[in-house]
């Protein structure tokens, strides 16, 4: 096990959802498992006054998310939690923190190490940083610093370069830790374990015996209280330029010369570099958005997206995204990928499927069937697994081929103890290592390759967004980006190896 170097987390936006929610659930975990260091603290930051005894309290004791099990006591974690209330748009109070800090660095023998995570409105990601150099807190004088920041990181593809250029004015790119919570996710790493670790796939992954890539998140949820946030954003801002993405990135790019953060990452630019873009053209014909309308859900009345809280009631945002495009380069040349993402949707899946070309030559009777050549499906959640679709002999006369499924579900596991994506973030972060973090030019790529589309959505009012029944799979037309005859997208259940349109969900 590594050894952790004594530190300070820091976390802006304390009295926040998130950090109630995952931050402080994650860090007890790591505190529960003994992967904190030996010297270690936490610092809440706010504009809410409370004092120390009241932000344990408020964010350990009384958090329902913490799951109080285990030989290690909650109230001793509880004592490596610290509160701060600051200002965070005025400068000024920034040197308050700075001493607070100090002195807990005195107190707790931290060695100076810290790490700011900013939990916080986007349109403070730019400010804190700022922020914390005017009170040289950017500086290591004889520790290190560390920033996490939350997404989304930018709007576009201007903005998104903006707050990179005022962030490396004061912090360089290694002490910047762009987080994505999918890539924390255990499946997800297993992706790359599963295409490098395997030497049956690899010689398959490509153009020659690949015939499309589909990824799918769906959500069975809608936008719940967050409104006002998502009707600013849309799914296509909110999923696919950072999650479903970077999950394209891990399918498609090259094997990467070591298992480091800057391999990995160099590999992953490559891919974003190669999405082709999108003509105002290919935008018509290759994207589909479309938005929520009310409906009735097992004999409930459902609101439609305009009725939500804090949403615009002639909003132009979309809830639902699916779109086909391809990647230009030697392994992918010509081959579709298809993304679909929405709100609800129904039910709560996301993964991959890999659907590899027929054989050129039909020697069995295979009926031609919706989906019936072969699958491979990695199941990012839930029921997490990998399944593979194969054709086999149904037993009797003749030479009948079914499709059957082979399938491991980490449930199967006996020690199957899959940690929180934040968990393993947040870990990796305190151990320096970057891998499973978004790197500035690979943000920027990714962007390069949405801002397209969202401009033709801008420009071009004729582009439709069409309505769907909450508790669908989203507008109707969706299958018809599918290339090819008896295509179609998998209509994922919650369970692994089931599919079909009319799956028990
Ligand atoms: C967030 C989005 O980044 O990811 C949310 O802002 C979305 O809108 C969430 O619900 C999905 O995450 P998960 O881990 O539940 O798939």
């Amino acid at each position: 096990m590594i050894k952790n170097d004594n530190q300070i987390l820091v976390i802006f936006g304390a009295s926040g959802d998130l950090t109630a929610r995952k931050l402080i659930p994650a860090i007890y975990n790591l505190y529960k498992k003994d992967y904190l260091p030996e010297k270690y603290a936490i610092v809440g930051v706010g504009r809410t006054s409370y004092d120390d005894e009241e932000f344990r309290q408020k964010a350990v004791i009384e958090n329902e998310h913490i799951k109080k099990e285990g030989d290690k006591s909650l109230e001793d974690f509880a004592k490596l939690i610290h509160y701060h209330s600051l200002d965070t748009s005025n400068k000024e109070d920034y040197k308050g923190l700075s001493d607070r800090l100090h002195s807990i660095d005195d107190d707790f023998g931290t060695n100076c190490n810290v790490i700011f995570y900013l939990s916080v409105p986007p349109s403070l990601y730019g400010v804190i940083p700022k922020h914390l150099a005017y009170a040289g807190l950017n500086e290591e004088k004889s520790g290190w610093t560390r920033l996490i920041i939350e997404k989304p990181f930018g709007y576009d593809l201007e903005s998104a370069k903006e707050l990179n250029k005022t962030l490396l004015e004061d912090y360089r790119e290694d002490q910047i830790y762009r987080i994505d919570h999918y890539l924390g996710k255990e499946t997800v790493q297993n992706l790359l374990v599963t295409r490098f670790s395997n030497s049956i796939f690899e010689p398959l992954w490509n153009r020659n015996y690949i015939h499309r890539v589909e990824i799918t998140s769906a959500e069975s949820v809608g936008v719940e209280k967050r409104g006002g946030y998502y009707d600013g954003s849309g799914a296509l801002r909110d999923m696919v330029q950072n999650h479903l993405l970077q999950l394209i990135g891990l399918v498609a790019m090259e094997p990467p010369v070591k298992s480091d953060a800057n391999s990995i990452r160099n590999e992953k630019l490559k891919v974003f570099q190669s999405l082709r873009p999108m003509t105002p053209e290919d935008v018509k014909n290759n994207v589909i958005r479309g938005q929520y309308t009310s409906s009735k859900i097992k004999g409930e009345e459902v609101k439609g997206y305009r009725e939500e809280e804090g949403v615009d009631p002639e909003s132009k945002t979309e809830t639902f995204v699916a779109l086909k495009f391809f990647i230009d380069n030697w392994r992918w040349s010509g081959v579709p990928f298809y993304i679909r993402s929405g709100k609800k949707l129904p039910t709560r899946v996301s993964e991959v499927v890999i659907h590899f070309k027929p054989n050129h030559h039909r020697l069995f009777s295979q009926s031609q069937k919706i989906n019936s050549q072969n699958m491979l499906v990695l199941r990012i959640q839930p029921d997490e697994g990998v399944l593979l679709k194969f054709g086999m002999k149904v037993p009797g006369q003749g030479f009948d081929v079914k499709n059957v499924n082979m399938d491991f579900l980490y449930s199967d596991l006996t020690d199957a103890y899959v940690p929180d994506a934040y968990e393993r973030l947040i870990l990796d972060c305190m151990q320096g290592d970057a891998t499973l973090y978004a790197r500035g030019d690979s943000v920027e790529a990714a962007w390069e390759f949405i801002d397209p589309i969202l401009k033709a959505w801008k420009e071009d009012s004729s582009i439709p967004i069409y309505g769907y029944p909450a508790g669908t799979w989203g507008p109707e037309n969706v299958d018809d980006l599918i290339e090819g005859e008896h295509m179609m997208w998998r209509y994922p259940c919650k369970n692994l190896a089931e599919d079909g349109i009319f799956c028990e969900l």
